[in-house]
């Protein structure tokens, strides 16, 4: 078999890999869509990408029900491609499709020190949460301590050069860059450095009661979200606690309703914000002029998913090509690891 030549090529786009797991409903919310995947899509042209579904990741938390797993990963894909990651740009694919991956993590399952595993301040929280939770100490997988080498496995195995994470994967990018060192040192040359690409510009998009839109806090509106869906989470969202009147100042700086107003209105919040502090406009108002702008801006992204989830096939033949093209690549690198291991 014949190997691609380890350096990249001077005329060769830069790799980028990035992925979400399909954990919940696997539907997508406003944190997701402008904490990542809205500078995957800025990047889709300039990189080589692959953005994947991280179907295994989700295994090691919740391996009791992998029947609701398909199903999340669908609505994944959908989100991904609503929000505009084009599946002709970029492999849009299944981490489980691609094997390779799990070849490449049991490799690095033997170079990776235990040590290094239960540092990962991210296994840390779940172990402790999972206590607390009075889940048992069976309840702490091997693949949970694992989840890291995986991670690694993940963006190794296409020798990306790029990964745009939040600020919460640093600990796991890091974790990659430790073991591709040693791999090199190990057995040559083999993998680049990943580096993070850690998106801060946007900053933390708040939930509609002021703390982080998570999937977790009950708190998100969702790319999915029908119109009236919308309607009702802004009206039920967390205003400035002193304000009971139109009258009262407003703090838009403490309201979840002003914030998400400036994200999505950057060009005309100002003028809402000011009469918001000077008590000349209520919270209904500004309640009603965010449904109407958030639903503006979700109502292609909603069509457009609709369209792929009616049309399975349409959907699985994307999930096929995506995988197919990654494979490709990944198939590439393992023959490269093998020869460099003496497999
Ligand atoms: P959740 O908190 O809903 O479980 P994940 O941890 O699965 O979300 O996050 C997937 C990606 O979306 C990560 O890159 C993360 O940094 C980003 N993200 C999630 N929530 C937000 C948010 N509220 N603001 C900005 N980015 C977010
Ligand atoms: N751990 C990431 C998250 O929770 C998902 C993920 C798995 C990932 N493998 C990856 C992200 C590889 C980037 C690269 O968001």
């Amino acid at each position: 078999m014949s190997t691609p030549a380890v350096k990249q090529q001077a005329h060769e786009k830069k790799r980028l890999l990035s992925g979400m797991q399909p954990t919940g409903p696997g539907a997508l919310h406003l944190g997701n869509l402008e904490g990542a995947l809205r500078t995957w899509v800025r990047l889709q042209d300039e990189y080589e990408m692959y953005c994947f579904i991280a179907d295994w990741h989700s295994l090691t938390t919740r391996y009791q029900d992998t029947a609701a797993i398909g199903p999340a990963c669908r609505e994944v894909a959908a989100d991904y491609i609503a929000a505009g990651l084009d599946p002709n740009k970029c492999a849009i694919f299944l981490q489980s499709h691609v094997k390779e991956h799990a070849e490449l993590q049991l490799l690095l399952g033997m170079i990776t020190p235990v040590g290094w595993l239960e540092r990962v301040p991210t296994y840390k929280e779940k172990r402790d949460l999972l206590q607390e939770r009075g889940e048992g100490d069976e309840s702490v997988s091997y693949g949970l301590l694992g989840y890291p080498v995986l991670q690694a496995a993940d963006i190794l195995v296409y020798r990306a050069h790029s990964v745009p994470v939040g600020r919460d994967q640093a600990a796991h990018l890091e974790m990659s860059r430790e073991l591709a060192r040693r791999f090199n040192r190990l057995y040559g040359d083999t993998f680049p450095e990943p580096q993070a690409l850690i998106m801060e510009d946007t900053g933390v998009i708040p939930g509609i009661d002021g703390r982080k839109m998570s999937k977790s806090y009950g708190n998100a509106i969702y790319i999915r979200d029908d119109a009236d869906t919308v309607a009702r989470k802004v009206k039920e969202a967390f205003t400035t606690p002193s304000k009971m009147r139109k009258s009262d100042p407003g703090v838009p700086e403490k309201c979840a309703v002003c914030q998400l107003r400036k994200l999505y209105d950057p060009t005309g919040y100002s003028a809402s914000w000011e009469e918001d502090r000077q008590g000349l406009r209520g919270c209904m108002q500004n309640k009603a002029e965010l449904t109407e702008i958030l639903n503006d801006m979700l109502n292609p992204m909603r069509v457009r998913r609709a369209e792929l989830l009616a049309d399975p096939a349409e959907l699985d033949r994307i999930l096929t090509h995506g995988a197919e093209k990654a494979r490709e690549t990944a198939e590439a690198t393992m023959a490269i690891v093998r020869k460099a291991m003496h497999f």
